[in-house]
């Protein structure tokens, strides 16, 4: 190892000692178990209304008291719960503010977030990784075929995948639109874009756009019911359709976490079919993590394991990846801007 490198992984680790930086990646595979737990059994929806006891817990859920006791007591060692204690009286356990962001019925539930992490089929895929690193292929792929198609054929993983996207994507969407003026723009069509959760804010942000929903069809049905209450049905067309054969005219493309999801060929497809449905003064706004060029640790390298090990040919790229990719579209990329999370919006014209 060079001195630099040696210096930098030292950063990197944050200890004197490599040995306790490992055992700190184990445990937190540990606290991961024990937090995908506490989600699955629903905890977090039974201690809603307030403290309870083991035992009251362990008696409403339907649960074995001593193993819930331990889940309780690691858990309250991760802060999604603490401990009330009143003399001799049973310990009572509450929700932390962080317990409480993995309700069910919470605004931004972290629920369907962490579920598609730990549920079993992709918990195996992901246990799979040096599979996909021997043979370049997905393992989750390998045995489901395309993620949206198994997600089609599990509603249960469709409906937690959907919530997933809108919890993490209403944050990217308020992002967005404190970074980006839309102003003036006639038409936002969002590709692909799930319930609705990003195009919502940018039309709630821009009140003369009109909206234009572009979506698998199982997706286009729970959009209806998500843009309904928003009060936004009128402002917003809804257009069952397949990325990969055509997409319809507007003034400008939201591609909001889209073009990670596949390799350069079938990017590269989707861009083309954006670019040919565009006006002369059409736009595209790409959202997607950009990697560092660098060794640093970076939430999109730790993503894009995720993808190695779950799409067939989904990656994470670096900005330059990215602009390669849209100029190879026949597009322009204009300016980028960097957002919170680790995301950036590319911002791209007609060449
Ligand atoms: C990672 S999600 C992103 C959702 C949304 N843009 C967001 O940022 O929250 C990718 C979306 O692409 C949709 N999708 C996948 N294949 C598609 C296709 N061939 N045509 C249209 N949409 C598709 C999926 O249903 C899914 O909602």
């Amino acid at each position: 190892m060079s001195e630099t490198t040696a210096a930098e992984a030292k950063d990197v680790v944050g200890s004197e000692d490599p040995r306790a930086y490992l055992w700190e990646m184990l445990r937190a595979g540990w606290r991961f178990s024990a937090l995908y737990a506490f989600v699955e059994l629903d905890l977090a929806g039974w201690l809603r209304d307030g403290p309870l006891t083991v035992a009251e817990l362990a008696e409403r859920a339907g649960l074995d008291r001593s193993a819930l006791a331990r889940l309780l007591r690691t858990s309250a060692g991760s802060g999604l719960v603490r401990t009330l204690r009143d003399g001799d009286a049973p310990v009572r356990y509450v929700l932390t503010d962080v317990g409480h962001t993995l309700r069910g019925d919470v605004e931004r539930s972290m629920r369907s977030v962490v579920i598609p992490q730990g549920a079993p089929d992709f918990l195996e895929a992901m246990g799979s990784l040096d599979e996909a690193v021997r043979n370049g292929k997905s393992p989750f792929a390998a045995r489901f075929g395309s993620m949206y198609g198994y997600l089609a054929s599990h509603p249960d993983a469709r409906h937690h995948f959907d919530a997933h996207m809108a919890t993490r994507s209403r944050t990217i969407a308020e992002a967005t639109v404190a970074a980006y003026d839309f102003s003036g723009i006639g038409t936002i069509a969002d590709i692909g874009g799930g319930v609705g959760t990003v195009l919502a804010t940018v039309l709630e942000a821009t009140p003369d756009a009109r909206g234009l929903l572009f979506e698998l069809e199982p997706v286009i049905a729970a959009a209806a019911g998500f843009l309904a209450p928003r009060g936004l049905t009128d402002r917003c067309e809804l257009v069952v359709g397949d990325f990969f054969k055509a997409v319809p005219t507007a003034d400008a493309y939201v591609l909001s976490n889209i073009v990670h999801n596949w390799n350069d060929e079938d990017a590269l497809t989707v861009l083309h079919n954006v670019r040919a449905a565009m006006p002369d003064h059409g736009r595209v706004l790409l959202l997607d993590i950009l990697l560092p060029e660098d060794d640093r640790p970076h939430l999109g390298k730790e993503l894009d394991m995720r993808m190695l090990a779950l799409y067939d040919g989904a990656r994470e790229r670096t900005e330059s990846e990215y602009l390669g990719l849209l100029t190879q579209a026949d597009l322009r990329p204009n300016r980028v801007i960097e957002l919170p999370y680790a995301l950036s919006l590319i911002e791209a014209l007609p060449r």
